[in-house]
């Protein structure tokens, strides 16, 4: 016997490697600088403008009680769901039942109380190169093996072939999330068709049905009038992972669904195994002040038309530099490639001329850094001569 004071779990969630990987970015280039008034932050999805007044309201009115229940325990209240659902029934043309949207806190309970849903421990879960980083922690934490998929790197599309090679008999979950984190991509209605495809011949095959988990945090932000196309339009057993995080900008406010096909047969199981499940991972339901304002919150989004014009902006200015960068189809992310192979030792070079950017390296992706949008325009207009020296560096050698 031994008195570790760490729970095995607790090692094995604090060594997965995209944590770890995190975590010496958080403790090196990122704590030297992000302190620092100047410091010209490019990393997290996180607001660098005072929030939507729309959204303070939306809180402020529906923070006077209006009965003696008005903060009590709260599940996922009824006005939340049909707020949801019909907004769902709307952006998708699908016809989402309220009782079948699954309100959290947020994307990151979403996918986690998606996978502790439909897989068994030991059961694999495969997800995309580039990944959101905290994929990995959420499968490993449900007890299921990662397995890694490398998208297309020419224009970061699923492999369906690697998809394909990927599959085995305890494959339980396929994570997919477009519009993508970092890449910036949206996965055309042909491709997603395939997928379906792809995974009901593998879930015929193996005898054991293959869920998909759309996560869909972004959605809403997509550019130049594009229709988004959700991968639950065409695989019914798709969970589908949302979060308000990203459409608000107010990632601190936990709010977000899974929701559930109308298609679905299992559905009223799913749904029934949610009641007990949520409060076991901890009442993993936003809270009741959020889900008071969902109705309001729901009408609100950041400008798109103003993100669409920063990522012009950056897009343009960082070609006219030498910068080979793809322009985003939606998310607030570019994914340009790093000028040097070493992706980390670039990022370095930005921090030292005060602009934080993350390494492909977070990503699996070397070769690569991502910039996040959400900077203001006197960010963006003052970072512009650090990124030309950077890349100006590299060509002097
Ligand atoms: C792809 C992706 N999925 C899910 C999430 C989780 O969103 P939230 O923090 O709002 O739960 C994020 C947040 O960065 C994300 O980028």
């Amino acid at each position: 016997m031994t008195d570790a004071p760490l729970s095995r779990r607790a090692e094995t969630i604090v060594a997965v490697a995209p944590f770890q990987r995190l975590s010496a970015f958080m403790n090196g280039p990122f704590r030297r600088l992000a302190n620092q008034p100047d410091a010209l932050d490019f990393t997290f999805g996180n607001p660098h403008e005072p929030p939507l007044p729309a959204y303070v309201d939306a809180l402020r009115e529906n923070l006077t009680p209006r009965d003696d229940q008005w903060f009590a325990y709260k599940w996922s209240e009824p006005e939340a769901q049909d707020a949801a659902a019909a907004s769902l029934r709307r952006w998708l043309d699908i016809p989402f039942a309220p009782e079948d949207i699954l309100m959290t806190t947020g994307g990151f309970s979403a996918i986690a109380l998606a996978l502790k849903l439909v897989a068994d421990p030991g059961d694999e879960a495969i997800f995309n190169l580039p990944p959101w980083f905290a994929y990995e922690g959420i499968v490993v934490e449900a007890g299921l093996v990662p397995v890694k998929v490398r998208l297309d790197p020419a224009a970061f599309d699923l492999d369906l072939d690697a998809i394909a090679a990927a599959i085995t008999p305890r494959t339980r979950v396929v994570i997919v999330n477009t519009p993508n984190n970092p890449t910036g991509r949206i996965y055309p209605e042909a491709t997603l068709r395939a997928l379906a495809q792809l995974l009901d011949g593998a879930s015929a095959r193996h005898g054991r049905r293959i869920y998909l988990l759309s996560d869909e945090a972004y959605n809403r932000i997509v550019f130049d009038g594009a229709r988004f196309q959700s991968p639950i339009a065409y695989y019914p057993p798709t969970l589908l992972a949302y979060s308000y995080g990203k459409t608000l900008l107010a990632p601190g406010q936990r709010v977000g669904y899974l929701a559930l096909s109308p298609d679905l047969p299992e559905r009223a199981a799913l749904r029934d195994a949610a009641f007990f499940l949520q409060p076991s991972i901890g009442f993993i339901y936003p809270n009741a002040l959020l889900q008071h304002a969902l109705a309001r919150l729901e009408k609100l989004s950041i400008d798109i038309a103003d993100l669409q014009r920063k990522r012009d902006w950056m897009v343009g200015a960082l070609r006219d530099m030498g910068y080979r960068v793809r322009s985003p189809e939606g998310t607030f992310y570019l994914f340009p490639e790093s000028p040097i192979p070493d992706d980390r030792a670039f990022v370095d070079r930005l921090a030292e001329r005060g602009v934080l950017v993350m390494p492909g390296w977070l990503f699996e992706t070397p070769g690569h850094f991502r910039i996040c949008l959400t900077a203001n325009d006197a960010m963006i207009e003052r970072s512009l001569p650090a990124f030309a020296a950077a890349i100006e560096e590299v060509r002097r050698g």
